[in-house]
């Protein structure tokens, strides 16, 4: 454990990236409040959290949701730095487009305010995601931190059940980015791809299940791994804490380390897992999809960060978790 770094807000405790994120900035020194939604009789198991080392001293757990915007405020009060990782992912599409994205930017902007009459907050990392830049009609290999996704093609591409996440998650970046301009809140985001490897959380991350699809034989997902940018739980979690402390940060950040195309994936899975039934690339031919741009990390790496891990600690790493947690 490093000296005392501060305190730090990380909202959505509960989930796959932030209970990641939270175990490694107590690593790293710091102190950290997190946010949870209340469960039924607000009872929430987050045993998880409270036991990760240095948890009893350094680890605050406060209640917030995003349908109550100024329910953040106390978690925030008193830090340096807030980590918005939370968002609500409903790929059952449970409630309707406007309410999820609604429920998104307001939640989001009440945790900005409460950033700005902190006077402590020093600045923001925002989680976007990788679906906020590749899905527009442009067309080009691979795509850096200009290209925007784009509302009305998001709607008219119909991509699997994750249309109302993607709107979300590309109006609110765009609103959080000229919120923080407007007010002169120093803000930055980071925008991750499939985020692949290890976790701490209870539940499967989707992530992660998707991208063992054919580890699981799970074909009617084989649509999503046409093209697939991925990146290690760890190095999202590493960019963030990077991108927190690196002082010229500004803007928008892409973290992905790889690229691969389904054939690849393929081939790349059978040769290492051979105990595993993976499709052979013969018969993946006519795999219906869509084939995403690959995403360029290139200003995160200008800034000085390096990836750590390659596919084979993905994919070793979140095999070992699934067995370990029952999944596989
Ligand atoms: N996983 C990936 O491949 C990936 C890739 C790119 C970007 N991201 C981004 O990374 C962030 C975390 O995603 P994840 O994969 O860790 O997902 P996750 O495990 O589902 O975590 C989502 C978190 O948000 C919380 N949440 C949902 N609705 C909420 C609400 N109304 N109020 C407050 N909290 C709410 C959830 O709480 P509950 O436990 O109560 O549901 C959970 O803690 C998201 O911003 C996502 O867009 C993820």
């Amino acid at each position: 454990m490093e000296a005392d770094k501060g305190k730090v807000c990380v909202t959505g405790g509960t989930g796959f990236v932030a209970s990641w994120l939270i175990m490694r900035l107590l690593q790293h020194g710091y102190s950290a409040h997190t946010t949870v939604r209340p469960g039924p009789e607000h009872k929430r198991d987050v045993s998880f959290l409270t036991s990760l080392p240095g948890a009893s001293k350094k680890l605050q757990i406060f209640q917030a949701d995003l349908s109550i915007p100024e329910s953040f405020e106390s978690a925030i009060k008193g830090c340096i730095g807030v980590f918005h990782v939370a968002t609500p992912v409903d790929f059952e599409n449970k409630e309707p487009e406007e309410v999820i994205v609604k429920r998104t930017i307001d939640g989001t902007l009440g945790i900005l305010k409460a950033c700005l009459n902190s006077k402590t907050v020093k600045r923001v990392v925002y989680t976007s995601s990788a679906s906020t830049i590749v899905f527009s009609d442009k067309v080009v290999d691979t795509m850096d931190e200009g290209f925007w996704s784009n509302v009305d093609y998001i709607k008219s591409i119909n991509y699997f059940t994750f249309g109302p996440y993607m709107i979300s998650k590309t109006s609110t970046e765009k609103i959080a980015l000229e919120f923080a301009e407007e007010h002169g809140l120093d803000l930055v985001t980071v925008i991750p791809s499939f985020i692949v490897g290890p976790f701490i959380c209870p539940k499967f991350p989707g992530s992660v299940h998707t991208s063992m699809a054919m580890i699981l034989g799970e074909r009617e997902q084989y649509g999503l791994l046409l093209n697939l940018s991925m990146v290690h739980t760890d190095d999202v979690a590493r960019a963030h804490i990077f991108l927190f402390e690196y002082p010229e940060a500004r803007g928008r950040y892409i973290c992905s380390s790889h690229t691969i195309t389904i054939e690849e994936l393929s081939k790349f899975l059978s040769a290492k897992y051979p105990q595993f039934p993976i499709p052979t690339v013969e018969s993946l031919k006519g795999i219906e999809g869509y084939k995403t741009p690959g995403v360029s990390p290139k200003k995160l790496l200008d800034s000085g960060f390096e990836f750590k891990y390659g596919l084979d600690e993905m994919f070793d790493e979140a095999i070992q978790c699934c067995k370990e947690k029952g999944y596989l």
